[in-house]
């Protein structure tokens, strides 16, 4: 077997703090990005660091880039970084709004790398996966979250096909996990339970338990009324209306920057329970098409949900 290579504690800070946002992204020129880009795909992230002339020779020369990329620094796999990383198994996909998820598969442990899509995703993601809403969040590298894949179907899967006895179950589970988030001041702002795309953010496993995934446009409002203008962007993201403009890029920067101001003003003056009205909003509309496939569980989950769900 060919040695493997190894990186020193020094290498790995630096590798990381390139990746995490805190030096300076230096790119080659042009030629060499290109010849990068066409020959070995995996390196391409670390043109950034391009100016490490002697690290960035050590990571052309090392054949587990190619398959694992950046990926491979991370705090999780550091375990393994002195052997060939034949052990690990890794998936790289795009996703809907982040660009992409790495699906990593090491020692029974399941996990997935993302960047994160918000100032507040880490805080919020870190607290849900404590209080045993969302998954597990391990170490990481900064502006990416490292966290448990949650085994279990989306609802939107099983939706069609549920009794009764589960449909009050998983209402009744929505209101207790929209109540934690809410008593401690976060909007999930994304409750999506079933939509026309058949996505869910909501995972059902019999073993693990009924949780939620993706805190990327949730909002932190510890500080309410006083939020970021990156905050108010994420409310109005998700608002009926201009959400779907913005998300389509129908809106132009000024017309959004005068919609953040407005909307700012108008967030002063109004109670915080509006804004946590959202998720509220959202399992009603996932109830909703629900319904068109089965009638009955949607009537359960609505019951159930409102039965139990406080805002004070
Ligand atoms: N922790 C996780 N456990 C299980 N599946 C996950 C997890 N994180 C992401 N996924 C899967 O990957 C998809 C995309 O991830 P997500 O965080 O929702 O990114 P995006 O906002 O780009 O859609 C999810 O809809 C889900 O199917
Ligand atoms: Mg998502």
């Amino acid at each position: 077997m060919a040695t493997v290579l190894r990186y020193s504690p020094d290498e790995l800070k630096t590798i990381r703090e390139y990746f995490g946002g805190k030096r300076p992204v230096k790119m080659p020129d042009q030629a060499l990005a290109e010849s990068i880009r066409r020959e070995n795909p995996g390196l391409v992230p670390f043109l950034r660091m391009s100016d490490e002339k002697d690290l960035f020779a050590k990571l052309q020369s090392d054949p587990r880039i190619r398959k694992f990329s950046f990926v491979m620094f991370f705090p999780v796999l550091e375990g393994h970084l002195d052997s060939d990383l034949r052990e690990v198994t890794i998936s790289i996909g795009p996703t809907r709004t982040r660009g992409f998820a790495a699906r990593i598969l090491v020692d029974d442990r399941d996990m997935i790398i993302k960047p994160i899509q918000s100032p507040d995703e880490p805080k919020i993601a870190k607290f849900a996966g404590e209080q045993g809403i969302g998954p597990l969040q391990y170490e990481t590298i900064e502006h990416f979250l490292t966290e448990e894949f949650l085994p279990g179907s989306p609802f939107s899967q099983i939706s069609s096909n549920m009794n009764d006895v589960a449909a009050r179950v998983i209402g009744s589970r929505v209101a207790d996990i929209l109540t934690i988030l809410h008593k401690a001041g976060i909007v999930f702002n994304d409750v999506i339970l079933d939509d026309d795309m058949g996505g869910s953010h909501l995972l059902i496993d019999p073993a693990n338990g009924i949780k939620l995934i993706d805190f990327g446009v949730s909002l932190d409002l510890t500080a309410f009324p006083n939020l970021t203008d990156e905050q108010v962007y994420r409310v109005l993201l998700t608002m009926p209306g201009i959400g779907a403009l913005i998300q389509s890029g129908m809106i132009g920067d000024t017309a959004l920057e005068v919609e953040i101001a407005r909307m700012k003003e108008e967030i002063g003056i109004k109670p915080i329970r509006e804004l946590l009205f959202t998720d509220v909003r959202f399992v009603h509309e996932g109830v909703g098409i629900t319904s068109m496939k089965n009638n009955m569980a949607a009537q359960a989950i609505w019951r159930a949900f409102e039965a139990k769900y406080h805002m004070e």
